[in-house]
């Protein structure tokens, strides 16, 4: 086999044991190191626990390969960069104390930044940055991500997601980048951030050698999570195979083409065949036809979902999905099942030993060129680099570039935006206006997120205060009444509304309105002041006529993270909005799905629809 770039993870000194020395190539410290291994130790690499469950003795005695957070798994509650480094670096001590000495892999959902971190970047979700269509923006942000996630001494992140989502009703519809193949292709790039651009000679589908400064990436879920029917989470995708490979394949293709060192299996179904267990679509194509040579991984308990009630048949589960080619099992907590089981399988010849090896290869190639063997142990110099300047302002660039105006004046030669900083009273309302945890939406902090000052950052309404004249009052009405009108006169009102924070199946919906009764704040403050009106959310709303005729200007800013003066640059004319819808702008639920590619294509706005204001008269 080629090597997957060349020599060992760096590092000096040679050994006489050839795994250990960093100047061999990749390839003949895998085999080497593969061929030290008993069973009881191969199929223990191929395990990925819950921080939660880890014990000295899963890592020392058992040689377990990987270790991750779920959303929200922290060491502690509030747990600084410092905190998380030393619990990492623990295990890896107790990783190295194993027989082999294999070092662990640990792992986290770094999805728009380095989430699960109390005060750390976060960047808009995927559909935002979707809007950009700046795939050089998305690889700058990867490159923050990356140094945030060392910081904290974790090696791998669950990221990018490019599903290629194909109906809004679907919770995870943010974490895509567009109902667009070609826009999810061009975002791809964040890979490169996260693990470094593949060198000259690279070959699609091989890891290569990683920096320090970067992470394991992990595209996510093959293959098409975002197609199910009426975007049903972990549901079935029905289409043909060249339907398949044309709409939610390809955006794998550009993974591997920049190295991607792990892919996750997705939960879905496709044509009812379960991802988990369909042999065709993991090894005959990723691994065999686009020559994937990184690890496969399960999605959390997700072999576990192949018989019902989940995992009642575990000896199945294990022996259907790693015969199809999964590589690594996010177990997540049953850890001695699993490894009973999986040796049990093994023996008993139901799974064959070489699909064993295949997966430690995989597994072990990784591990060498993320360069663990040499440098194990976090980087303690990295620390200061969580919510640096540099990474706040990246934030801020992609929020701007995120927003998307949808109306801008009643009448169009009227234009509303942008506002005025010196205007005498502004009024700003809507539960969205002071919520860091609404603006930043799921998998930040907490699994599916929350609500209010849920970590350091600033909220849209904060930001309209500094970016203001001081002569400008800014009152602050959440849900004005008729009081709030009463003998006072406001220049323009702010209205900024949207959905609560969600992930996975807790944001399937059914109906899309805008919840927590905004239209009605809309509506009230409309009828009273000129209104430009903020939308906070992971996908389109329904805007009735009647509503959408009542307001001056419309604008789409998704889930901005926490960088709300990211807004606040475009309303006021510092900078122009350049965002274009990533997906369909619908006019009502019972029109979905609705992509562009439809034969009776009637949106309320466009996929790629975008207005300017003309700053400057451009
Ligand atoms: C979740 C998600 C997946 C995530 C994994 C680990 O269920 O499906 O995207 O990476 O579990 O948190």
């Amino acid at each position: 086999m080629a090597t997957a770039g060349g020599g060992g993870g760096g590092g000096s000194g040679s050994s006489d044991v050839l795994f250990k020395d960093p100047n061999q190539p990749v390839e003949i410290r895998v085999q080497d190191l593969l061929s030290r291994m008993t069973l009881p130790e191969k199929v223990a690499q191929m395990a990925q626990i819950e921080r939660a469950v880890v014990s000295p003795t899963a890592l020392t005695e058992l040689s377990i390969g990987s270790v991750l957070s779920s959303g929200g798994s922290a060491p502690q509650p509030c747990a600084s960069a410092l905190q998380w480094a030393d619990m990492v670096d623990a295990m890896q001590r107790c990783a190295l104390s194993s027989r082999l000495g294999i070092p662990i892999i640990y792992s986290t959902d770094a999805v728009h930044g380095h989430n699960n971190l109390l005060h750390a970047t976060i960047f808009p979700h995927n559909v935002g940055l979707g809007a950009t269509r700046d795939g050089e923006l998305a690889r700058r942000i990867g490159v923050a991500t990356a140094l945030e996630v060392r910081a904290t001494g974790i090696h791998c992140t669950f990221a990018p997601c490019v599903a290629v989502c194909r109906d809004p009703r679907w919770g995870r519809c943010y974490e895509s980048f567009s109902e667009d193949t070609k826009i999810v292709r061009a975002m791809t790039t964040i890979v490169s951030g996260l693990q470094g651009s593949p060198p000259k000679d690279h070959l699609p589908g091989y890891p290569f050698i990683l920096g320090s400064k970067n992470v394991i990436a992990c595209a996510k879920h093959f293959v098409g999570d975002g197609g199910t029917h009426r975007g049903i989470n972990e549901g079935n995708t029905n289409c043909s195979f060249q339907e398949l490979e044309k709409i939610h394949i390809m955006p794998y293709r550009d993974c591997l083409d920049q190295g991607v060192c792990t892919i996750m299996a997705s939960y879905s179904s496709w044509n009812d065949r379960a991802l988990h267990s369909d042999r065709y679509l993991l090894t005959d194509i990723l691994k065999e036809k686009l020559g994937f040579k990184g690890f496969l991984i399960s999605d959390w308990e997700g072999i576990d979902r192949l018989t019902w009630p989940p995992g009642s048949n575990y000896r199945y589960c294990i022996s259907a999905s790693v015969n199809a080619g999964i590589d690594m099992i996010m177990v997540p907590h049953r850890y001695e099942k699993f490894l009973e089981d999986l040796v049990y399988l093994v023996e008993s010849g139901e799974i064959p030993m070489s699909r064993i090896d295949d997966a430690v290869e995989r597994i072990l190639r990784v591990k060498f060129v993320a360069g663990l063997f040499e440098q194990p142990f976090s980087d303690r110099s990295l620390t200061s680099i969580v919510r640096c300047k540099e990474h706040l302002e990246l934030a801020r660039e992609a929020v701007r570039k995120s927003l998307v105006l949808l109306k801008n004046g009643k009448d169009p030669n009227k234009p509303f935006l942008p506002l005025d900083k010196n205007a005498r009273r502004i009024l700003v309302s809507g539960q969205h206006a002071d919520d860091i945890g609404y603006q930043c939406g799921g998998w930040t902090i907490t699994w599916y997120g929350g609500s209010g000052r849920t970590t350091a950052g600033t909220s849209i309404l904060h930001a309209i205060k500094e970016a203001v004249g001081e002569k400008t009052e800014v009152t602050y009405e959440q849900h004005p009444s008729e009081d709030t009108f009463a003998n006072k006169e406001f220049s323009f009102a702010i209205v900024i509304v949207g959905e609560v924070a969600y992930a996975e199946i807790l944001g399937d919906r059914s109906q899309l309105n805008i919840p927590l009764g905004g239209a009605e704040v809309i509506s009230r403050v409309a009828s009273k002041v000129p209104t430009v009106v903020i939308v906070i959310s992971g996908r389109p709303l329904v805007f009735k006529p009647d509503l959408m005729d009542k307001i001056d200007a419309l604008v789409a800013a998704w889930l901005p993270g926490t960088e709300g003066s990211g807004v606040t640059d475009v309303l006021f004319g510092d900078y122009d909005f350049q965002g274009l819808l990533p997906v369909t702008w619908f006019k009502s639920v019972s029109h979905l799905p609705m992509n562009a590619d439809h034969p009776s294509y009637d949106p309320h706005f466009p996929l790629g629809f975008g207005l300017k204001m003309g700053l400057n008269g451009n």
